[in-house]
């Protein structure tokens, strides 16, 4: 069970609207320091142990360096996000460069800045090789574990049939094509589930990483520096759901560390996670106001937000909380679809919704949206992306990117020519 609040009274949300006008995204920054501090901590028994935070999630800036200032990391998988690294300053092998069907000019970004390369192919080693001319001295390997006993989750799919990695063959002749070639410290990396609140879903990942790292050292003799365990801590979206606790996974994965890797003479081996979703995900709220109410077969309640702010209900058929400001304790007696302005019959956040009386004018919070909501953004029907805000701990505020305009969204036409 988690209880959904928020962390703005009335009042105050009213005062940042006064200078932001609906809809924004608001991330709690001392949320997510503590929730990342918590994180951290629990992996301290790890010597080396760092956590990448998978910029997807959230690629701000802002966000990289308050996490930047925790000692995290940054796990990157575009040019873009290499670029906000080097702006943010996170360089070297504080960046996990874990990408696919990569074209070399992110490879190059991603070399130039230092940063360790997560390899999705083994192909890419001739790719790197020959557009590069040279190779870097550590590379990490990810490993697709094909079909699994209990395989992925909805969300990341059924390792087969998955697109990342490479097969258990293709990792060893890739480290021994690697070795060959001068390489001296070597990771390894899987990630077959996303969004996973079940701990022993998580130390499965442990256990597939752990024992193929074992066999490495049995069949190549290679000691592999460090596992990374991906990202895929799952976010409790709904009331009745359990957050992870870090301490039972930390304590879970420390267990399996010394069974598999401990108990093979693998005493000294740092564990990383690239963790993006609960870092950021249950921190953001996207606040927006009712706007228009109608009544046909079904009650709407129509937002000035819509799903190019938060696409993962209209994608995934996520579940977000709502609350509408002011009416936490009121009855929930009316049953409403929630939806905003795009002409797609999908653009709802929630559907057939239990919720209070809602007027017009209300504040309506859609809770978890730091995670994978402004990021996945778009422009379908002229909409412009919000603006992003950071709650800071004694109620101010920082607008930490603003709202898009007009004028960036025609920026790219060049009407002069018409
Ligand atoms: C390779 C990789 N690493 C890390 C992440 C972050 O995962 P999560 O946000 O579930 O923690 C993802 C998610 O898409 C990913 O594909």
């Amino acid at each position: 069970m988690n209880t959904k609040t928020v962390p703005f009274t009335s009042e105050q949300l009213e005062a940042i609207i006064a200078q932001y006008p609906t809809p924004f995204h608001i991330y709690d920054e001392e949320g997510i320091v503590d929730n990342m501090k918590r994180f951290i901590s629990a992996f301290s028994w790890n010597k080396g142990f760092k956590q990448y935070f998978a910029v997807k999630a959230t690629p701000n800036p802002y966000i990289m360096r308050l996490l930047q200032n925790l000692g995290v990391g940054a796990d990157c998988s575009s040019l873009a996000e290499l670029m906000l690294c080097e702006k943010v300053g996170i360089t070297g092998h504080d960046i996990m460069f874990t990408s696919n069907d990569t074209p070399y000019v992110e490879y190059k970004k991603a070399l130039e800045l230092g940063s360790i390369i997560n390899l999705d192919d083994i192909t890419h080693i001739e790719y790197l090789e020959k557009n590069h001319g040279s190779l870097p001295d550590t590379f990490c390997v990810r490993y697709n574990p094909g079909s699994l006993k209990e395989g992925g989750n909805t969300i990341i799919g059924i390792p087969e049939e998955a697109k990342y990695g490479m097969t258990r063959d293709q990792v060893f002749e890739a480290y021994k094509i690697l070795q060959d070639k001068g390489v001296k410290h070597f990771g390894i990396h899987t990630m077959v589930v996303s969004n996973e609140l079940d701990v022993e879903g998580l130390v499965g990942t442990a256990e597939i990483c752990f024992n193929l790292a074992v066999d490495i050292k049995k069949e190549l003799g290679i000691t592999v520096d460090f596992i990374d365990l991906g990202g895929g801590v799952g976010v409790a979206y709904k009331p009745e759901q359990t957050p992870v606790d870090f301490e039972v996974l930390s304590k879970r994965v420390h267990e399996v560390y010394d069974s598999i890797l401990v108990a093979n003479g693998l005493n000294n081996v740092a564990l990383a996670y690239e963790c993006g979703r609960m870092v950021t995900g249950p921190f953001g709220y996207l606040v927006s106001t009712a706007i228009h109410k109608k009544d046909i077969y079904r009650h709407y309640i129509g937002l000035d937000s819509c799903m190019a702010d938060l696409m993962r209900p209209a994608l995934y058929g996520s579940y977000h909380h709502i609350t509408v400001m002011g009416k936490e304790n009121a009855p929930k007696d009316h049953v409403y679809d929630v939806t905003g302005s795009l002409c797609e019959n999908n653009d709802k956040f929630a559907i057939q919704r239990e919720l209070p009386k809602i007027d017009m004018g209300d504040r309506i919070i859609i809770h978890d949206t730091g995670a994978h909501g402004h990021s996945m953004g778009f422009n379908y029907n002229g909409k412009l992306r919000s603006a992003e805000l950071l709650l800071h701990k004694d109620g101010s505020v920082t607008q930490i990117r603003r709202a898009e305009t007009y004028d960036d969204l025609f920026s790219t036409l060049d009407f002069s020519n018409l």
